[in-house]
C-alpha cells in the first residue's frame, strides 16, 4: 500500500482520537452497519480529498466497509491531524498522503498520487480533485462515474462549470442537503471558528468587537456564538437580503472599511476574494487579530498586507505579527487559512456525523445510479436528506409528532377550516 505521512508511530494515538470521535457519529455507526452487510461500494476506487481529521477517518472506514478501496489527500496543507493519517494507514488500510504544513508542492503532488490511482468516483471538499482532473489529469475521466462536493465554494465553482458545459461527470452538491448546511455549516462553523481563534490566541471574547465578514450560514454561526461568549457583533455583508436578517438578528452592519478601525477580532466566512484588503488592514486598530474560516485564505489580501509589513514574526503558534508601515500590529492567524483546522480540530464529530452520512449515501446513489446520471451538479436527494434527518433525531433520543388523518387531509385541502 503507498502513502505518505508525517509518522507512522502516531498511529495508535490517532486511534485513540478516531474511536472518541466514533463515539458522536451514531448515523454513521448505522451506515456502516449497512454497508459492511451490503458492500454498496464494491469494486470502486474511491479519490477523497477532504480534510484529515477524526472524522473523516470515520467516513474512510465506512467508505472502506462498504467495499470501496479509498485514497486520501487532505483538502487544505494546514488541516491534517497527522496522528489520524498514520492510524488510517495503520489500522483501517487506506493510503494517504496528507502532512500538516505540507508545502505547495507537496500539496498538489498528493493530490496527484490520489488520481494516479484512477478513482471511480471522487470525494472533494473544494474541488480540487475536480478542478486537476479538467485541467491536467483529463485521461481519467473515461473511468469516473461521478463526484461530491462538501463545501460552499466547491459547489459555487462545480456549478459555474457546469453552467459553462464544461463539467465532465456527474456530482452531488453535499453541501447543499439541508440534514449539511443548516448544521455543518451554522453550528460546526460557530463553535468551531471560535474554538480555533480562542485556542491561538487565549484572548477573552467578552466586550469585544467581533467583525463577521459574510452572513451566509458560516457567518450566522460565528456571529452567533461570537456574541454568546459577550462580544459586540458587526456584521458586513454584499447582499442586502442577508444584511437585513443580520440587522433582525440584532447584530450591527456596515462596510468593512467602516469596521476596520472598530473591531478587535475580524473573521472572514465569505467564500470571496479580498475580502479585507490592505487598506483596511491599514485602517485597524493596533493588535486587531484577523482570521479566516472560508474554505480558502484569498479571502485575505495577504499580499497586500505584506507590502506594507515592515517587520514580522510568528509571536505563539497560530499567530504572526505584522507591524506596518504607521505603526500599528495586526495579528494575521493560522497564515489565514480555516482557522477552525488549522488551530482546532475542524467542526464536532456529531455534526460532522451528518455531513458524511450524507457523503456516504451520495456515494453509494452515485454507483447504484452510474447510468442515468448527466454531466450535472445535482442536489442530495430528498430522501437520503431526510433519512439523515431521521436517523440523527433517533440517536438523539428525540421522538416527533405524526400529522392526523384530519391534519394531512387540511394541508392537501385550499377549501377545508377556512
Ligand atoms: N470540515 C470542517 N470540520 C471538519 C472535520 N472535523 N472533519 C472533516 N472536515 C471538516
Amino acid at each position: 500500500m503507498k502513502f505518505d505521512i508525517k509518522d507512522p508511530g502516531l498511529a495508535e494515538a490517532g486511534r485513540l482520537r478516531i474511536e472518541w470521535a466514533g463515539r458522536s457519529m451514531p448515523v454513521l455507526k448505522q451506515i456502516k452497519e449497512r454497508f459492511a452487510a451490503e458492500k454498496p461500494l464494491q469494486g470502486v476506487t474511491l479519490g477523497a480529498c477532504l480534510h484529515v481529521t477524526t472524522e473523516t477517518a470515520n467516513l474512510c472506514e465506512v467508505l472502506a466497509l462498504g467495499g470501496a478501496q479509498v485514497e486520501l489527500c487532505a483538502s487544505n496543507p494546514l488541516s491534517t491531524q497527522d496522528d489520524v493519517a498514520a492510524s488510517l494507514v495503520e489500522h483501517y488500510g487506506v493510503s494517504v498522503y496528507a502532512i500538516k504544513g505540507e508545502d505547495t508542492e507537496t500539496y498538489y503532488q498528493h493530490l496527484n498520487a490520489v488520481l494516479d490511482a484512477a478513482p471511480n468516483i471522487t470525494m472533494d471538499d473544494g474541488a480540487d480533485l475536480v478542478s486537476i482532473i479538467h485541467s491536467e489529469r483529463k485521461d481519467l475521466i473515461e473511468g469516473i462515474i461521478g463526484g461530491t462536493e462538501e463545501t460552499t465554494t466547491g459547489v459555487i465553482r462545480l456549478r459555474a462549470m457546469a453552467g459553462d458545459g464544461v463539467l465532465a461527470y456527474p456530482i452531488v452538491a453535499v453541501n447543499d442537503a439541508m440534514t449539511k448546511h443548516l448544521f455543518d455549516n451554522r453550528y460546526g462553523t460557530g463553535q468551531s471558528t471560535i474554538d480555533g481563534m480562542i485556542r491561538a490566541t487565549n484572548r477573552l471574547l467578552s466586550g469585544s468587537y467581533f467583525v463577521v465578514c459574510g452572513y451566509g450560514w458560516c457567518g450566522r454561526g460565528v456571529a452567533m456564538r461570537a456574541a454568546g461568549l459577550g462580544a459586540k457583533v458587526i456584521v458586513t455583508e454584499v447582499d442586502p437580503l442577508r444584511a437585513l436578517e443580520a440587522v433582525m438578528d440584532g447584530y450591527q452592519v456596515m462596510t468593512i472599511a467602516e469596521a476596520a478601525p472598530i473591531g478587535d477580532f475580524f473573521c472572514t466566512v465569505t467564500g470571496d476574494i479580498g475580502v479585507i484588503r490592505q487598506e483596511h488592514f491599514l485602517a485597524m486598530k493596533d493588535g486587531a487579530i484577523v482570521a479566516n474560516s472560508g474554505h480558502f485564505n484569498v479571502e485575505l489580501d495577504l499580499e497586500g498586507l505584506d507590502e506594507v509589513t515592515e517587520a514580522s514574526r510568528e509571536i505563539r503558534p497560530f499567530v504572526q505579527e505584522h507591524t506596518m508601515n504607521n505603526g500599528k500590529s495586526v495579528y494575521v492567524l493560522g497564515e489565514g487559512r480555516l482557522i477552525n483546522l488549522a488551530a482546532a480540530e475542524g467542526h464536532p464529530s456529531s455534526v460532522m456525523d451528518m455531513s458524511f452520512a450524507n457523503q456516504a449515501l451520495c456515494a453509494a446513489y452515485m454507483k447504484a445510479n452510474a447510468a442515468e446520471l448527466e454531466k450535472q451538479v445535482y442536489t442530495v436527494p430528498a430522501d437520503i436528506d431526510a433519512e439523515v434527518a431521521r436517523l440523527k433525531l433517533e440517536a438523539l433520543g428525540v421522538d416527533i409528532d405524526v400529522l392526523t388523518p384530519e391534519q394531512e387531509e387540511y394541508l392537501n385541502s385550499w377549501t377545508m377550516g377556512t
